[in-house]
C-alpha cells in the first residue's frame, strides 16, 4: 500500500474501537484518522482522538459536548456533538468508514456513508440486519464495496469465490456456543449477569456478549450473511465449535470446503478488512498452533435450549420488517436483563411476543426505504417495552 488513505471511526471508544485502534497504530504509514465517534466515553475518546491524531472527535450524545470540547483543549482536534453531528461524520468523504457502534443507532451513519460513497468496514451487524436489501441495494446504486469486520464474515469474505458463486451450494458460521453451551434449560434459567458476561472465547462489548450467550448474535450474524453475500436462508447454516478456530466455511459443490482459521482475535478480521485487498500487520495477535490446540470439535447449535437462533432464522425467512422487529426487541430485552427487569430465558420470550404482536414480516406492507427501516425499529422498541413494562412474558 503506497499512499495513505483516510478512516472515520464511529464506535471508536469501544471492543471493536480498541482493536481496530491497534490495527491503524500498527500500520501508521497506512491511514490518517479524519475522525473519531464515541456516545457517551469522553475520556476515551479524547485520548484516542490524541493518540490517533484525529481531524475531529464527535461525541454522539450531546449532553457531553462541553467536557469533551474541554478534554480537547489545546489541541487541534474539531469537537462535534449529537446524532446528526455523526450522520454528517459518516457523509464526509473519507476512503473507509469502520462502523462500530453498536445497535440500530448504526442504521442511519451506515447508510449515510453509503449514500456519500465512501467504503464501509460493517462490525455494527445490526444496522444490516434491520435495514437488510434496503442497504445492500442502496450500496450497489452507489457503488460502494461494503467490507465485512465481523470475524465469521471476515472468514467467509476471505475464502468466498465470487466469480464462482454458482459453484457455491452454502455458507457455515461457527459459534462458540458461549458460556451456556453445556447448561441445562433449568440452569440456563438461573443465569446471572455476571455468568452471561463470562464468554469463553471473546472479549468483546456487553450487548454482543449477552448475545453470544442467547446465541441471538449467531441469529444476527446468519441474516447478515445472507445479505452481504446474497445467499438464501436454506444456504446457510451454524455449526457449534468451541474452540473458535474456524470463523466461517464455504461449501462449493465438488465437495471442496474452504475455511478461514484464526486464534480468536478481533484484530485479524479488521487487519484484513481494512488492508483488502493487500495485508497489513497484526504483530498482536497471537500466532495459531494447531498442534498445541490438538483438538478442533463441532456439533449441531440446540434450537431448543437457544431459541433466539431459531427465532433469527424465522425472521429471516419472514423477511421484510421481522429482522427489524427482532432486533429491535433483543435490543430492548437485553437491555431489560442488564437492568435486572427481566431473566436471561425471558429475553427470548420478550422478543418471540414482540414479533408476534407486531404482526412479523407483514407488520411493513412496504419495506423498501431507509423510513420504512427506522419505522419497524421504532415499533419494535414500543412494543417490547410495552412487553417489558407490563411484564406481558412468562
Ligand atoms: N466486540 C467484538 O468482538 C465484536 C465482534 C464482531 C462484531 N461486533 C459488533 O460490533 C459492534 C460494536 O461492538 P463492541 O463490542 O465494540 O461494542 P461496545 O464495546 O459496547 O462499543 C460500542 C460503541 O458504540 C458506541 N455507542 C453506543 N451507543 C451509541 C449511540 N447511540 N450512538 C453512537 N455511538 C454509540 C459506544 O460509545 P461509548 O462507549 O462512548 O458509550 C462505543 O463506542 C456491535 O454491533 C457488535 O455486534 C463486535
Amino acid at each position: 500500500m503506497t499512499t495513505a488513505r483516510s478512516i472515520s471511526i464511529l464506535g471508536a471508544t469501544g471492543s471493536i474501537g480498541d482493536s481496530t485502534s491497534d490495527i491503524v497504530l500498527a500500520n501508521p504509514d497506512a491511514f490518517h484518522v479524519a475522525a473519531l465517534v464515541g456516545y457517551s466515553n469522553v475520556e476515551k475518546l479524547a485520548e484516542r482522538a490524541c493518540m490517533l491524531n484525529a481531524k475531529r472527535a464527535i461525541i454522539a450524545d450531546e449532553r457531553h459536548y462541553k467536557s469533551l470540547k474541554e478534554a480537547l483543549s489545546g489541541h487541534a482536534i474539531d469537537v462535534a456533538a449529537g446524532r446528526l453531528a455523526v450522520i454528517d461524520c459518516a457523509s464526509e468523504p473519507v476512503d473507509l468508514v469502520v462502523c462500530a457502534m453498536v445497535g440500530s443507532p448504526g442504521i442511519e451513519p451506515a447508510m449515510a456513508a453509503i449514500t456519500a460513497g465512501n467504503t464501509i468496514a460493517l462490525a455494527n451487524k445490526e444496522a444490516l440486519v434491520c435495514a437488510g436489501a434496503v442497504m445492500t441495494k442502496h450500496a450497489a446504486e452507489n457503488g460502494v464495496r461494503i467490507l465485512p469486520l465481523d470475524s465469521e464474515h471476515n472468514a467467509l469474505f476471505q475464502v468466498f469465490e465470487e466469480p464462482n458463486r454458482e459453484s457455491i451450494e452454502k455458507l457455515t458460521v461457527t459459534a462458540s456456543g458461549g458460556p451456556f453451551r453445556t447448561w441445562s434449560t433449568e440452569q440456563i434459567k438461573t443465569a446471572k449477569l455476571s455468568d452471561a458476561l463470562n464468554h469463553p472465547n471473546w472479549t468483546m462489548g456487553q450487548k454482543v456478549t449477552i448475545d453470544s450467550a442467547t446465541l441471538a448474535n449467531k441469529g444476527l450474524e446468519v441474516i447478515e450473511a445472507h445479505h452481504l453475500f446474497a445467499m438464501g436462508p436454506d444456504q446457510i447454516d451454524v455449526v457449534v465449535h468451541p474452540q473458535s478456530i474456524i470463523h466461517g466455511m464455504v461449501h462449493y459443490k465438488d465437495g471442496s470446503v474452504l475455511a478461514q482459521l484464526g486464534m480468536p482475535d478481533m484484530r485479524t478480521p479488521i487487519a484484513a478488512a481494512l488492508a483488502w485487498p493487500d495485508r497489513f500487520e497484526a504483530p498482536q495477535v497471537q500466532r495459531l498452533d494447531l498442534a498445541r490446540l490438538a483438538n478442533l470439535t463441532f456439533e449441531p447449535p440446540d434450537l431448543q435450549r437457544f431459541p433466539m437462533l431459531k427465532l433469527a432464522f424465522d425472521a429471516m425467512r419472514e423477511g421484510r420488517a421481522a429482522p427489524a422487529l427482532f432486533n429491535a426487541a433483543n435490543e430492548v430485552a437485553v437491555r431489560a436483563f442488564v437492568d435486572g427487569r427481566c431473566a436471561f430465558h425471558q429475553i427470548a420470550t420478550i422478543v418471540a411476543k414482540t414479533i408476534e404482536d407486531a404482526g412479523g414480516g407483514t407488520a411493513s406492507s412496504v419495506f423498501a426505504t431507509l423510513e420504512d427501516v427506522l419505522a419497524a425499529d421504532r415499533l419494535g422498541q414500543r412494543i417490547a417495552n410495552a412487553v417489558v413494562k407490563d411484564r406481558l412474558y412468562s
